[in-house]
Parts: structure tokens; C-alpha cells; sequence
């Protein structure tokens, strides 16, 4: 209860009840340099929309990155963008902007892969014992939401997990449990599909 209230102090402090969406916090506008205005992503430079994104997994991945198990491998190059950013955070830092994340708002993203749906319902009944059968995450499994995403990030970021890109850090346990699953997807064609079946899910 606690932290729910200390959580909600934080929110109204953030947005202001006569604006119809949240004004950044001024110490973190320079998220919105690169993620977009109210976080609502850049395809440009692959920075994902962030807005309304659950704030105990924005926390998760700062950490990740902080501590380099995201963004640091060679072939991350996208990563490597992010990472410095989540290094110069402090813990304390890391909760607040975190609950800024998480008070963003902005229209759904645009479709942008166009693969087969039907089948990618079939690859996804191996997600949803994590991710929901609507794709609305589980934080008992540390399993984020996946519907208000990009669909290319959804696309980045699988073929990361199963090249080993993201999720192979020794400590990274749950980067590795995900890892495995993206390994079950037989090809590109496969990702392809699943993603455009989870864009989906953020209509209903
Ligand atoms: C220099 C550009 C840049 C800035 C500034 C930046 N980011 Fe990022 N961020 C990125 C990119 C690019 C990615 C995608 C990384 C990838 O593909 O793995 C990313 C990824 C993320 C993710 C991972 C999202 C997910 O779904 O896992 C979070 C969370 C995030 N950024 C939060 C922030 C916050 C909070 C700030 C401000 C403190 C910030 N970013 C500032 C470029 C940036
Ligand atoms: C065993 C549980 C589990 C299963 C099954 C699973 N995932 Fe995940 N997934 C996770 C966890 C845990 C994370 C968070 C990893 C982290 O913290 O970096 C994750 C992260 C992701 C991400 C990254 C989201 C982001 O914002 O960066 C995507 C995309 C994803 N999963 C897609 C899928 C798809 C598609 C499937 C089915 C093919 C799947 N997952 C199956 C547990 C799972």
C-alpha cells in the first residue's frame, strides 16, 4: 500500500490535471530527444515508443543496461545507443523516470510488418503462458506487456534474443528464459508472423 501511494504522489506531480497528456518531467525531456514527444517512438533512429510502458519493466531494462546486460554486446549496435543513457542513472533516478515512462501517453503505433496473422496465433500459444493471452504481460515471470510496442522493435528485439544479441549474460535470468523461447521460432518468416498477430492484440 505504501508504495502504491508513494507511486501515485509521484504520478500527480508528473501530470498536470489540465493537460490532456502528461508534460515531461523537465530532468528527463531528453528521454524524448530520441524515444519522440510523450515517448511515442522514432523509427529513424529505432528508438521505441516508450508511452504508458508498465513502470517495473522500464526499471528492469535500466538496470539491464546500467549493468551492461543489454547494450553491450558487439552486434548491439542499436543497444549501445540506449545504454549510456541508463548508465548515468542513479538508483533513485532509475524509479522516477520510470513512473514518468509509465504516465506517458500516445496514440497506438502504426502497423508496419505485414505478415501472416493466422499463423502467428499458432506460433503464439507457446508466448502467452508469459505474455498473456492478450500479450499483457505478467510481472510474476518479469514478462512485459507486448501490445502498444513497435512492431519492428518486436521484430528487433526477438532476432536479438535468438542471436544471442540480448539474453546471454550469465546474470540475466530472465533475458535467458526469453532468450530460449525466441529460439523456438523456426525462422524470419515465423517472427514475422507472430508479431503481426500481436499487433493485433492491441485492437481488442
Ligand atoms: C540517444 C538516444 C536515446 C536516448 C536519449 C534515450 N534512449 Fe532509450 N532507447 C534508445 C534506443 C535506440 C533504444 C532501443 C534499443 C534496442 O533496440 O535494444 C532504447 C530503448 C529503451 C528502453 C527499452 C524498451 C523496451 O521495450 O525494452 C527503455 C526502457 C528506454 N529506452 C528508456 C529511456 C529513458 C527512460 C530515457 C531517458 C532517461 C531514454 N531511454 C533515453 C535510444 C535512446
Ligand atoms: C518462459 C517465459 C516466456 C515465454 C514463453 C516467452 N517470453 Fe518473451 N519475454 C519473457 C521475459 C521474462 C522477457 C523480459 C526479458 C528481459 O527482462 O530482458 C521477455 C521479453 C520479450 C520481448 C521484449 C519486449 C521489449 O519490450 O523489449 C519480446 C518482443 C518477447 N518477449 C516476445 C515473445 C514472443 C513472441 C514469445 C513467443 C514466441 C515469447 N516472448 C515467449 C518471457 C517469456
Amino acid at each position: 500500500m505504501m508504495l502504491t501511494a508513494v507511486a501515485m504522489l509521484a504520478l500527480t506531480s508528473l501530470v498536470r490535471a489540465d493537460d490532456e497528456l502528461p508534460i515531461p518531467a523537465d530532468d528527463y525531456v531528453y528521454c524524448t530527444v530520441c524515444h519522440g514527444i510523450q515517448l511515442m517512438g522514432n523509427p529513424i533512429i529505432r528508438a521505441p515508443r516508450l508511452s504508458g510502458m508498465d513502470s517495473w519493466y522500464v526499471e528492469n531494462q535500466l538496470r539491464a543496461f546500467k549493468k551492461g546486460w543489454r547494450g553491450k554486446h558487439e552486434m548491439d549496435l542499436i543497444g549501445m545507443e540506449m545504454q549510456p543513457m541508463a548508465a548515468a542513472l542513479t538508483d533513485e533516478q532509475i524509479r522516477e523516470v520510470s513512473a514518468f515512462v509509465a504516465a506517458t501517453r500516445s496514440d497506438a503505433p502504426p502497423d508496419t510488418i505485414d505478415g501472416d496473422a493466422d499463423k502467428g496465433k499458432t506460433h503464439y500459444s507457446s508466448c502467452a503462458a508469459c505474455h498473456g493471452v492478450r500479450g499483457e504481460g505478467n510481472i510474476a515471470l518479469g514478462s512485459p506487456a507486448l501490445t502498444g510496442l513497435n512492431d519492428w522493435y518486436l521484430v528487433t528485439q526477438i532476432r536479438n534474443f535468438r542471436d544471442g544479441t540480448r539474453g546471454s549474460h550469465a546474470g540475466d535470468t530472465y533475458g535467458m528464459q526469453m532468450r530460449a523461447s525466441a529460439r523456438l521460432l523456426p525462422d524470419d518468416d515465423a517472427i514475422q508472423d507472430v508479431v503481426t498477430y500481436i499487433s493485433t492484440l492491441q485492437d481488442q
